[in-house]
């Protein structure tokens, strides 16, 4: 189980909004402000998209004469402190990306070596997320190290700084990442916008996440305060989202709805942190609508903030859970096969910490409440899951 650390911040999983899988290298100051005024503009923000991150490329090919990185010229002109302030004017909080690597993914200068003096450059920017990768050259230092002096640095500034490790899941990271200062670590590699990836391929696929979060033995570590992160959201991206067009990534076709659902439902089921990562100003309705589900992100924030974990699999149908507060529990019926299933599960399979006569079943994508005895069950389309709230009477 974790250590006790700081849980104020991060109590529940960090949501918000990262530049990433939209905008790749791409991105400036303008994007930003846009997104900024999308998230107010679309309601996102009010379902709960708090942070506001820009990722790699927002930074100088160099540093100051002390070793500060500086904003790209062109691309940020008017300097990081005023983006924040703008950002912070809509009701929103602003995160920040380095790497703990000489360099970032892109070869852009990062922060081994230096993470005190970037660390209070942060603060004085008014950084409220700083997502912290693990490209560049490493030293003699393991992750641990590395991760930990970050950590350090952002503890000793005067400002509440969320602490998203990006170590790719290599050293398992939720074993030590809290211990870092981390609030949410990667578990996995990158997600790329496909349903799966063959193995030689860059990237993981939305199923290919979903396993490896079960596999890979991680939820006892994650809860408030920590979180395993099994990377931002694809929902709205396609092969024309700027991570998509990068060189080593493969995308032909755009996730289906099913696809999409599953993905947001699975996220909601491990308690994942929520960072959308779509182009909010060419949002349609169905992405906005999968992105707000109220049911949906209740089950992600839930205050116990459980990893939900696969209960069963029968075939290519899968039965998951994630025990609730208040003695209730979420339920995933999944089908991974390629033709329309019938699911069948019981409360008796499920993480149902209580015995009752009849509960309440509140399906979240269609609004259906029924009761039960005990029964679950749902007609599922290929790559597609039904969701459930179940309460007991
Ligand atoms: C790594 C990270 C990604 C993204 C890119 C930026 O691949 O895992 O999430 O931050 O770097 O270069």
């Amino acid at each position: 189980m974790f250590a006790t650390g700081d849980t104020e911040l991060a109590a529940t999983p960090p949501m918000g909004w990262n530049s990433w899988n939209a905008f790749s290298c791409d991105v400036t100051e303008g994007d930003i402000r846009t997104a900024a005024d999308q998230l107010v503009e679309t309601g996102l923000r009010d379902a709960g998209y708090e942070y506001l991150v820009v990722d790699d490329c927002w930074m100088a090919d160099g540093v100051d004469d002390e070793g500060r990185l500086q904003p790209h010229p062109d691309d940020f002109p008017s300097g990081i402190e005023s983006l924040a302030e703008y950002v912070h004017g809509k009701g929103l909080k602003f995160g920040i990306y380095s790497s703990a690597g000489t360099r970032t993914c892109q070869g852009l200068p990062a922060s081994l070596g230096r993470e005190r003096l970037h660390a209070r450059q942060f603060a004085d920017w008014g950084v409220d997320y700083l997502k912290y990768d693990n490209c560049g050259d490493h030293g003699s230092n393991d992750a641990i190290a590395r991760y930990s002096a970050m950590g350090n640095a952002l503890a000793e500034v005067d400002r509440d700084i969320v602490y998203s490790i990006c170590e790719w899941g290599r050293n398992e990271p939720w074993r030590w990442g809290r211990n870092a200062g981390g609030h949410l670590w990667r578990a996995t590699h990158d997600i790329v916008a496909k349903w799966t990836t063959d193995e030689q391929e860059f990237g993981l696929g939305i199923v290919d996440i979903i396993d490896q979060m079960h596999e890979r033995g991680m939820d006892p570590h994650q809860g408030p305060g920590g979180w395993n992160d099994p990377d931002m959201l694809q929902i709205g991206n396609g092969p024309d989202s700027g991570q998509s067009k990068l060189e080593d990534v493969d995308v032909d076709r755009a996730l289906t709805p099913a696809e999409e659902r599953t993905h947001f439902s699975f996220w909601c089921l491990f308690g994942a942190p929520l960072m959308a990562g779509n182009d909010l100003a060419a949002m349609d309705d169905w992405t906005r609508e999968l992105l707000t589900n109220e049911d949906a992100i209740a089950i992600d924030q839930d205050p116990l903030g459980i990893q939900g974990t696969r209960d069963g699999v029968l075939e290519e149908t899968e039965v998951w859970s994630k025990r609730l507060a208040g003695e209730e529990c979420a339920v995933i019926l999944f089908n991974r096969g390629e033709s329309t299933t019938d699911i069948e599960t019981t409360v008796e399979t499920v993480d149902m910490p209580v015995d009752a006569a009849t509960y309440t079943v509140r399906d979240v994508w269609n609004d259906e409440v029924r009761e039960t005895d005990g029964q679950l069950h749902a007609t599922v389309d290929p790559h597609d899951v039904a969701m459930f709230r179940v309460i007991p009477e």
